[in-house]
Parts: C-alpha cells; sequence; structure tokens
C-alpha cells in the first residue's frame, strides 16, 4: 500500500468509524458486530503505527488515551460559568416567576425543564466542527485543559463535519455535564477495595476524579458518559437560534447526546408535574440526578434577564428534597484495613431510609468528624440522596446529653497502639507498622480471597485463629502448616483440618499473575497484575525492570511503577517472595507457543469457510484469510466467530454452527461488513 493509498485508507476508516462510534454511545443502536467494529479500528490503528504522520487529531483511536499529562493547562472561559440558583418548593418557584415578570413584564416565555444531572460540568470547543479543546468548570472564570481526557468520552463528537452535512458555525461552545452511571461506580469501587481504597461516596466523585487523571488511557476504562445542555456560538455570521429549545436540537443534528427527557412547559402547572413525575421517576434513570433545572426557553428573552454575580436569572435548579432519616449514634469504630489506612465507621440505630434499613454510616475522613463536631450518642440526620453509601449530614445539637464527649481523632492505632501517621496531601490517617495485626489479617484475607489464590477454606475466622495460635503471619507460614497443628486447635476436626490443608496446596497452581495480585502490592489490582505478568513473565524480570520500563507498559505509568519496584526492592519483602518460591508458588508465566500473529483487518477472529468461492483454491481461501490477520479454524466449534457460506455450503456444517450458536454469513455480506478488498 503506497502512503497515498494508506491516507486514502484512513479518512475512509476514520470516517466509518466515527458513524459507528455514534451508532453505538449515542443512539444506542448498533449497526455492526463489535467483531466487525474491532476489525475497523485495529485496522486503524495498524496505519497510524506505520505512518504515525498520517494519524489525525479526530481519530477515533485516540478515544482508547494514552497520553499522560502532568499538568493540566489552564484556560479561560470565553464566557463565565455560573452557577445555579437553588429552590425547592413551589412557593420558591412561584417567585421566581413573579421576579421575572417584574423584570419583561410585558413579555410572554415559556419554560424548559430539563434534569438536573449529578456531574461535572464541561466545556467543549469546536472550531470548523472539529474539537478543538475541553475545559473544566474550576473557578468559573477559568478551568483546566483536559482536552485528552474529554477525547475518551466516546459519545463526544470529534469532528461533526463526518457525521452530518449541515452548516456549522466557525467556533462554538457546547456546555454538559460529564457524568458516570451507577453501575460504573460500582464496577470503580470493586477495583478500589481490590487496592485497598475507601471507595468513592458518589458517581460525581468519580467522575471529578477520573477527569483529573494523568493517563488518559486509564480514563478511557471510566465509561464516563456526557449530556449537552447549552449552546453558545461566537461566529457573528451564523443565524442566531430564537429558543434554547431549536439549540438543543441543532445540537441533536451535529449528532451531541441530548437529554431525550427535556419538556416545554407554558407555565408553573406543567413544570410542577414535571418536576413531581422526575421526583417519583430518579430511581429508574441509570445516572444520579437531584432535581430539576427550569430555564426561560426564548433566548432574546435570556439576553435581557442577563446574570447576577453568580448565575444566571433565567434559570433556577429545582431540587428534589434529600432522603433523610433521624437516628442515633451507637459508636464510632476505626477500621485498619491491609495498607493501614484508617477508616471511621459510624454504627448507628437501624432506620428506614429510601426503602433500605441503614445501619451504619461512612464518616469519610476525620476532617468529617471535625466538621459535623460528632459527640457520643448524638441523634444525627443521614442522607442518601445520589450517595451508595448514607451519611450522616448533621447533628442534632439540641438531643445531645449534656455530659457527652466529642469523638476525637485517635493519635494511636486501635489495634495495635503504633502512633499514627498522616501524610502530606492526604486527608487519611495511617498506621505505619506492618507488624499491625489488623494489617496482618487483610493481607492474609487479600492473599486467600477469590480473585488472588483462591483459598476455600481459609476465610476470615480461620486466619484470626490460626494468627491468634500464632501460626500464620505471612502468607508463606500458611504452606508451613502441619496436620498435627491444625488438628490441635479448637473446632479443628480431622476433616476440616484436612480440606484447608488440600485447598492451601492447590492454591500452589495458581497462575504468576494471581501470586502477583496476591502480595497485594499497592495500586497492583488484578487488571494490573495480568498486564505485568504477561509483559515481564517472571518476578525476577519484573525485579530487574527499570521504573521506566514498568511504566512504559501499557496502561501502567509511574505511581505503579514506583509502588512495584519500591515493594520488589525491599529486602524483606523479596525474602517473602523467595520463601513463597521455595514452595513451589508460581513466579513465571508459563508460556504456550502461540502461532504468529499477524496484525490485519480479521485479527482476533477465527473463521471457516463452508462451499466454494470463486476464483480460490480452498488453501488460497484460508492462506488469504490468515494474511489479513484471522485464525483458520479446522471444523465448526463455538469458538469459531463466523462460518463463512460460500457457493454450496455443507448442509451439516451449516446446521452445527446454528446449533452452536456460531453466526453464519454470506461470503458478500462478509466482505461488505468487514471491507475487505477482494
Ligand atoms: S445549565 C449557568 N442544565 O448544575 C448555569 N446545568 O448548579 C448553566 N447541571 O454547573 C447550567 N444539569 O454542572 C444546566 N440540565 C442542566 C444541568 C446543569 C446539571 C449542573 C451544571 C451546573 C450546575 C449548577
Amino acid at each position: 500500500m503506497t502512503k497515498e493509498e494508506a491516507k486514502k485508507r484512513i479518512d475512509q476508516l476514520i470516517k466509518e468509524i466515527t458513524y459507528h462510534d455514534y451508532l453505538y454511545y449515542v443512539k444506542g443502536e448498533p449497526a455492526i458486530s463489535d467483531a466487525a467494529y474491532d476489525a475497523l479500528v485495529n485496522e486503524l490503528k495498524r496505519l497510524e503505527k506505520k505512518y504515525p504522520e498520517l494519524k489525525r487529531p479526530d481519530s477515533p483511536t485516540s478515544r482508547v488515551g494514552g497520553t499522560i499529562t502532568k499538568k493540566f493547562p489552564t484556560r479561560k472561559h470565553l464566557v463565565p460559568m455560573l452557577s445555579l440558583d437553588n429552590c425547592y418548593s413551589f412557593e420558591e418557584m412561584k417567585e421566581f416567576e413573579e421576579r421575572i415578570k417584574r423584570l419583561i413584564p410585558n413579555e410572554t416565555f415559556t419554560y424548559l425543564c430539563e434534569l438536573k444531572i449529578d456531574g461535572v460540568s464541561l466545556s467543549l470547543h469546536y472550531k470548523n466542527g472539529i474539537l478543538d479543546y475541553a475545559v473544566t468548570r474550576g473557578d468559573g472564570i477559568q478551568g483546566d485543559d483536559i482536552t485528552e481526557n474529554a477525547k475518551t468520552i466516546k459519545s463526544i463528537p470529534l469532528n461533526i463535519n463526518l457525521l452530518t452535512d449541515i452548516k456549522l458555525p466557525t467556533h462554538f461552545e457546547v456546555r454538559g455535564e460529564a457524568y458516570m452511571t451507577f453501575k460504573q461506580l460500582e464496577i470503580l469501587n470493586k477495583e478500589r477495595e481490590e487496592l485497598g481504597e475507601p471507595p468513592l461516596m458518589n458517581p460525581r466523585n468519580g467522575t471529578a476524579g477520573s477527569l483529573k487523571l494523568q493517563d488518559s488511557s486509564i480514563v478511557a476504562k471510566r465509561n464516563i458518559q456526557y449530556w449537552a445542555y447549552e449552546l453558545l456560538i461566537y461566529d457573528e455570521n451564523f443565524p442566531k437560534f430564537e429558543t434554547a429549545e431549536q439549540a438543543l436540537n441543532f445540537l441533536r443534528e451535529c449528532k451531541f447526546p441530548v437529554m431525550p427527557y427535556d419538556e416545554k412547559h407554558k407555565d408553573l402547572n406543567g413544570v410542577q408535574s414535571f418536576y413531581e413525575k422526575w421526583k417519583e421517576k430518579r430511581h429508574d434513570l441509570e445516572f444520579p440526578i437531584d432535581g430539576t433545572v427550569i430555564k426561560i426557553n426564548e433566548l432574546r428573552l435570556r439576553e435581557i434577564l442577563g446574570n447576577t454575580t453568580k448565575s444566571p436569572r433565567w434559570a433556577i435548579a429545582y431540587k428534589f428534597p434529600a432522603e433523610k432519616a433521624i437516628t442515633k449514634l451507637q459508636e464510632v469504630v476505626f477500621q485498619v484495613g491491609r495498607t493501614g489506612y484508617i477508616t471511621p465507621v459510624a454504627n448507628l440505630e437501624p432506620v428506614l431510609l429510601a426503602g433500605t434499613i441503614v445501619k451504619r454510616a461512612s464518616l469519610y475522613n476525620f476532617d468529617e468528624i471535625k466538621r459535623l463536631d460528632l459527640h457520643e450518642h448524638d441523634t444525627v440526620e443521614v442522607i442518601k440522596s445520589g450517595e451508595i453509601i448514607p451519611k450522616i449530614t448533621r447533628v442534632i445539637k439540641e438531643l445531645r446529653q449534656p455530659n457527652a464527649k466529642p469523638i476525637t481523632t485517635p493519635t494511636n492505632c486501635p489495634v495495635c497502639g503504633t502512633p499514627l501517621i498522616h501524610p502530606e496531601n492526604e486527608v487519611g490517617y495511617y498506621c505505619p507498622n506492618i507488624e499491625c495485626e489488623a494489617q496482618i489479617q487483610g493481607r492474609l484475607e487479600h492473599f486467600a480471597s477469590k480473585s488472588a489464590m483462591d483459598i476455600k477454606w481459609l476465610g476470615e475466622k480461620v486466619i484470626e485463629q490460626l494468627r491468634k495460635a500464632n501460626l500464620v503471619k505471612l502468607p508463606a507460614d500458611l504452606y508451613e502448616l502441619t496436620y498435627e497443628q491444625l488438628i490441635n486447635l479448637e473446632r479443628f476436626k480431622e476433616k476440616s483440618a484436612k480440606k484447608l490443608l488440600k485447598s492451601i496446596e492447590e492454591s500452589k497452581t495458581r497462575p504468576f499473575n494471581r501470586v502477583l495480585y496476591a502480595l497485594g502490592i499497592r495500586h497492583v489490582g488484578t487488571v494490573v497484575a495480568k498486564k505485568l505478568a504477561e509483559h515481564f513473565k517472571s518476578i525476577d524480570k519484573l525485579k530487574n525492570a527499570t521504573i521506566e520500563e514498568i511504566a512504559a507498559v501499557y496502561d501502567i505509568g509511574f505511581v505503579i511503577a514506583n509502588s512495584v519496584r519500591e515493594y520488589l526492592h525491599n529486602e524483606k519483602n523479596w525474602n517473602h517472595i523467595e520463601r513463597l518460591r521455595k514452595h513451589g508458588l508460581q513466579f513465571e508465566m508459563k508460556s504456550e507457543p502461540k502461532p504468529e500473529v499477524i496484525e490485519g483487518p480479521l485479527s482476533g477472529l477465527t473463521l471457516l469457510v463452508s462451499g466454494a468461492i470463486p476464483g480460490k483454491t480452498r488453501d488460497e481461501v484460508k492462506q488469504w484469510l490468515q494474511s489479513l490477520g484471522a485464525k483458520y479454524a479446522s471444523g465448526v466449534s463455538k469458538h469459531l466467530d463466523y462460518l463463512i457460506l460460500g457457493e454450496k455450503p455443507g448442509p451439516r456444517k451449516v446446521k452445527k454452527a446454528q446449533d452452536l450458536g456460531v453466526k453464519t454469513i454470506s461470503y458478500e455480506d462478509f466482505i461488505k461488513e468487514f471491507n475487505i478488498q477482494v
């Protein structure tokens, strides 16, 4: 392929992928299979790798990230990003309307009612239809330029010209909300739990944190979403829209994700019914909302009404009341995690809140306890508004017992008594004693857990028992346990002792990546462990790698690399690893000889052809598909991605494929779907 041809193909691929991204991420109606989509992206990646000078800034391959930004540059907003006035009642809405009628007495207007998404506002600038830069709200006057991270939000168009022919202003700005679904937050919190990090309280924190990550490839994995809600045009020659509704429709035509639930109403009764409806239905949505936003629809009137210093006069956030309950604090306990991180948790008298019984509330950190001025046995208000874990919002001080003592920050570890440390730049406190029984317990639990060594009969209670009997302190001790030691312990019988020993023995077969994860190195979760294991193949090679070499592995970065190197170069840790190795644990990747993989538009696909392909012998067909990156199967099995049907395909093969749920596709459709030049 000449460079000229490559450029043409790249242009074509970008156009196609952009269109499929829109269908998938904005409309939710994909038109091709995941495999066909991946094939297009793989082909584009390959061409961009071969001809880096041909890589375009609007290429969908930038959606997967890969850039590292050490410090985000600041950008001034062309128009300040104000906030909204809040209100919580119909009375206040009437006051809002009266204020407007006083300011524009002779005008008629309509209300545009929108949902108030609980995310982070994000402004996008387009020049000649191409995403130029993206900025966070910041202080409203200036924000951070997070363009590379914004590009990973798959529903944000990178080049509008590829999606529509409508005339665009030369420069315009879209404002909207970046957000995370509840489901995505759950996934993220699971990962954090694996890493021994405290969970994020709500999707907003998850979004805000993600958009500020230095490594855009991690942002890409967070599945951030976007709803556009405002349009600002910086092009004198572009005809002005009359209403916000028209502007939003224009954004829809430009293929932006725009909320489908907006409603137009001509009076406050309509506004109220919209509000009431969503107050009821808010829990049906997969993303968090904390109210509605009521806006004047006519843009000319918005201009007349203008802004106060803080917020526009033409809009108001009509918010839902937080779901709250009153209960009593039983005690605050300080949990010590395996990394030594101390989490204060409030145990509460059980109370019904938003449909579930609440017994505990997280207190995040010690600043929160101070802010609340929490005392023993206080009566407290708890809320659950978009939050996953209930939160104490305030103390009802009038109900406090006269001699109640304040809850203070512990100075020493509640388990081992070591003075706690409070690292600069962090709100948290840590127990620095790695010999702390709580940390030992936590590390052993982690080691034995399902995604680590999966030692079935070694649960929390058994670990505690073994630890207290001074039999186990480090994971390596587990492999030196004897039947005699166990049988002498309370509650252990012949059967349970044997089962435990057997499950410990079996754990020796876990592959290297699981062992690496089980060690509990900070920042090394299951995914990172797998990448490191696959890349370096053995613990010795990983130990000998430089920080740069570790960080260079796709998706790893310097924070993880530092942590890994520090861990492996600590003498105590390494001695422990050597002990584990002596017991036969896997510290090397067992390599299966892999056939040479050819990168091509069919990479990753396993195919088989049944029937004749005009002009090609069976062997030629096989070689041809392999040269495009496909694996050619020897028969129909469930591993097959497609059975391609030529002329007169074998009926038995076709039936078998259908029975196994393997897709069949005609040769012509296959060529079309995968864009193959014959
Ligand atoms: S319009 C001048 N519409 O709420 C403000 N904002 O408290 C124009 N928000 O910073 C904002 N959903 O982050 C608008 N449908 C919506 C919104 C919305 C959520 C956020 C936005 C804004 C904050 C104001």
